[in-house]
């Protein structure tokens, strides 16, 4: 069964306790971090991540969308923050990086933006636990699906599975019931969808359950 992210990036926190307890069923709870230079919005704030914290059980994971995001790490691993997935264009040492992800207790991840082959992280896929495909170009939510993410789920799901590796493909951005047919279709594990949770007319316990059923 896919697996859903909830992407909170465009949640109202303050209306936390309305939504929270609502993404029961998801699996995971996505924090966007932003820096306003590797992407051209400010995101959210990492203290989000410790004030849900004590407040659901659900895995969290953070993606950076941030230049230096070895500069980053060390502040994300006493918020509860479980996986920390950086963008393989923000780093010319992502081994490093990875390491340091570890170091601090959490699993890696790694992503591409919609300009980036697959191919360009096959090297780093036995070393980390997700690989994050971009099916938007990173930095905003409500964006609309560019169909070239199928390709690289396809082509990162035939490198996994022939190698054996224990990497989970997650795919980012556009995604709706449709569309996330589609990523199911190509072999993707990890669904997060923002828009397509938050503003869905069925409403958030319904979509979220359309889309595990996939
Ligand atoms: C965009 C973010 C997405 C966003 C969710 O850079 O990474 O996770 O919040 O996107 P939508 O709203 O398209 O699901």
């Amino acid at each position: 069964m896919v697996k859903v992210a909830a992407s909170v990036l465009d949640a109202d926190f303050q209306k936390w306790r309305e939504w929270l307890p609502k993404l029961s069923k998801a699996d995971r709870i996505q924090f966007d971090i932003m820096d306003k230079k590797f992407v051209p919005n400010k995101g959210l704030d990492k203290k989000r991540i410790s004030e849900l914290r004590p407040k659901t059980k659900l895995f969290f994971e953070s993606h950076l969308m941030v230049e230096k995001p070895e500069q980053h790490i060390e502040e994300f691993a006493g918020l509860g923050n479980q996986l920390l997935i950086f963008h393989i264009e923000a780093t010319d040492k992502p081994l490093a990086i990875i390491e340091q992800i570890e170091e601090h207790g959490m699993k890696a991840g790694i992503a591409i933006n919609n300009q980036t082959e697959a191919k360009t992280i096959f090297p780093y896929l036995d070393k980390v636990d997700l690989a994050l495909v971009m099916s938007v170009q990173a930095g905003f939510g409500g964006q609309k699906f560019n169909s070239l993410a199928l390709d690289k789920i396809h082509a990162l799901r035939k490198k996994i599975d022939s190698g054996e590796l224990d990497c989970e493909i997650e795919v980012d951005g556009g995604i709706n019931l449709e569309t996330a047919g589609q990523c199911v279709e190509a072999g993707v594990d990890v669904l997060v969808a923002g828009t397509g949770i938050f503003r869905n007319p069925k409403g958030i316990e319904k979509a979220i359950e359309e889309l595990k059923k996939l």
